[in-house]
């Protein structure tokens, strides 16, 4: 990962950045004031290039100037636009994949730059990540960034929570680009093991099939069952002293869906790698909220199971006994993600019994036909809370958009031989799962969160912070919320 630094003069400016911003609605652009302003020259320089070369300020624009023989060698024009967060956090990425042939760039900020820099350092983090499995194509030069501030001892905080931030999102990319040959249930319970190990304050349990089917997670067994590979249930809790709200995080976590005997077509199953975003967004969030010390406890659970084809799988038809002893007739054994959550929800409700209950999962391909291929689709009983998460998601630079619990169609998650029906062929495909999973919320029901964010888990191009692949979605969320509780 790239190594930012704060300084509060230019020590090596070999290449500098100088940020812009338009002056009027639709530019001419002008330079940024700078807490530590270039030199005379260069900044006569840099406001003849401005109309020169008809840069316009607006977020994300990047210009390089070569100055052979003369010092900085190297001038980078950055558009800010108007200079919020979310600006500066698409100019760092844009900077990064501009730059990334330097291998040492300084970046003046403005004074006041603590929402500069920590959506400059982010969008440097998240839009220089790329997931390779060779060093075929070469990697990125780009090794170090200076950031000229006025005081970068008042400053380190915020960088460290910039940074924070994007490891742990990174990380969850990470998690979610893996082929699913590799990651298997087994293998994302490893992995969250040894990012876990060492941190005090962490707890780890992680359940094998013969403790699921002794404590009754009669969903995650039955998804779990077709594969070759067994179903785990990761249990992870930051447990800081003194904590006086706790949170229960649950993310989906299917390692590779086919859909099961359900079988999905061919365009469908191709991405089915990403079915355990959720997982690796409440891990990686709860991670980084212990890295952080936040002064809340986090209980994240992940069912992973893998849902495939075989002699083995459950059917449609089969009747599920979840967690806690609810029942649930599966028609569709591709409708797999609610099962796996509907027992860790249970199991949460009335073991943990937390003050409140979120669950994230890549859980209907209805999220993108109704909201498109960014936002994500948030569900809650609870005004206030629903807000909140949205608010914190907003300002993270991810999004999400509230659906409605729409009443009308509980009526159709009834069965004639299970107290519920998992797959019902009508209503709304998203907002029908999100119905089926409150009935697995039992007391904290109106403390409840449910985001079906398998649209935003992908991106399928280049857009700000994100690359192609698995973008991390929820973790930059998670954790500005999680920082508001106490
Ligand atoms: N993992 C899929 C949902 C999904 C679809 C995620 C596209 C990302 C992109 C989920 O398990 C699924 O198959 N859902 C079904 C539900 C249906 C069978 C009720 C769906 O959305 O078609
Ligand atoms: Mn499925
Ligand atoms: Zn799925």
């Amino acid at each position: 990962m790239l190594a930012i630094r704060l300084v509060s003069g230019p020590a090596r400016p070999d290449s500098l950045v100088l940020p812009i911003r338009p002056e009027g609605p639709d530019g001419p652009a002008a330079l940024v004031p700078t807490a530590a302003p270039p030199g005379d020259d260069v900044r006569t320089e840099a406001v003849a290039l401005l109309p020169a070369a008809r840069l316009t300020g607006v977020a994300g624009e990047v210009r390089e100037h070569l100055r052979p023989g003369r010092t900085p060698a190297r001038l980078w024009l950055l558009g800010v636009g108007a200079g919020e967060e979310h600006d500066w956090r698409v100019a760092g990425a844009a900077l990064a994949r501009a730059a990334k042939d330097e291998t040492h760039i300084t970046i003046a900020l403005p004074d006041e730059a603590e929402d500069a820099l920590r959506g400059l350092a982010e969008g440097l983090l998240l839009g220089s990540y790329r997931y390779r499995l060779t060093e075929a194509g070469g990697t990125p030069a780009l090794a170090e960034v200076d950031v000229v501030v006025g005081d970068p001892e008042a400053l380190a905080p915020t960088l460290d929570a910039a940074r924070t931030t994007a490891e742990m999102t990174r990380l969850a990319r990470d998690l979610t680009n893996t082929p699913s040959s590799t990651k298997n249930p087994e293998w994302f319970a490893a992995q969250v093991a040894s990012a876990a190990s060492g941190r005090a304050g962490l707890h780890l349990r992680v359940r094998g099939p013969e403790e699921l089917a002794a404590e009754g997670f009669g969903g995650i067994l039955a998804v779990g069952g077709g594969s070759a590979s067994g179903p785990r249930l990761v249990e992870l809790d930051w447990r800081p002293a003194g904590a006086r709200t706790h949170v229960v995080l649950v993310g989906k976590g299917i390692t590779f869906d086919t859909g099961g005997i359900s079988i999905k077509p061919v365009p469908a199953m191709k991405l089915m790698r990403k079915d355990m975003a959720g997982a690796a967004a409440v891990v990686t969030a709860t991670l980084g909220a212990a890295a952080l010390g936040l002064p809340v406890r986090v209980t994240t659970l992940a069912p992973l199971a893998e849902n495939m084809v075989s002699g083995s799988a459950f059917r449609p038809g089969d009747i599920v006994r979840h967690y806690g002893g609810l029942t649930s007739e599966s028609t569709n054994s591709d409708a797999e993600g609610r099962l796996v959550l509907a027992d860790a929800m249970a199991y949460a409700v009335r073991e943990l019994k937390p003050d409140l209950l979120v669950d994230l999962a890549t859980l209907t391909g209805a999220n993108a036909v109704a909201l498109g291929k960014r936002h994500a689709a948030l569900y809650s009983e609870n005004d206030d809370l629903a807000a909140d998460l949205l608010a914190a998601i907003t300002a993270a630079g991810e999004r999400a958009w509230r659906m409605p619990l729409a009443d009308d169609y509980v009526e159709y998650l009834g069965s004639e031989i299970a107290d519920l029906h998992s797959s019902p062929a009508l209503g709304a495909g998203s907002v029908v799962a999100a119905l089926f999973l409150r009935e697995f919320t039992g007391d904290l029901r109106d403390r409840w969160v449910h985001m079906d964010m398998s649209a935003p888990s992908w991106s399928d191009d280049v857009h700000g912070e994100l690359v192609k692949g698995a973008t991390g979605w929820g973790v930059r969320g998670l954790l500005r919320w999680l920082a508001t509780l106490g």
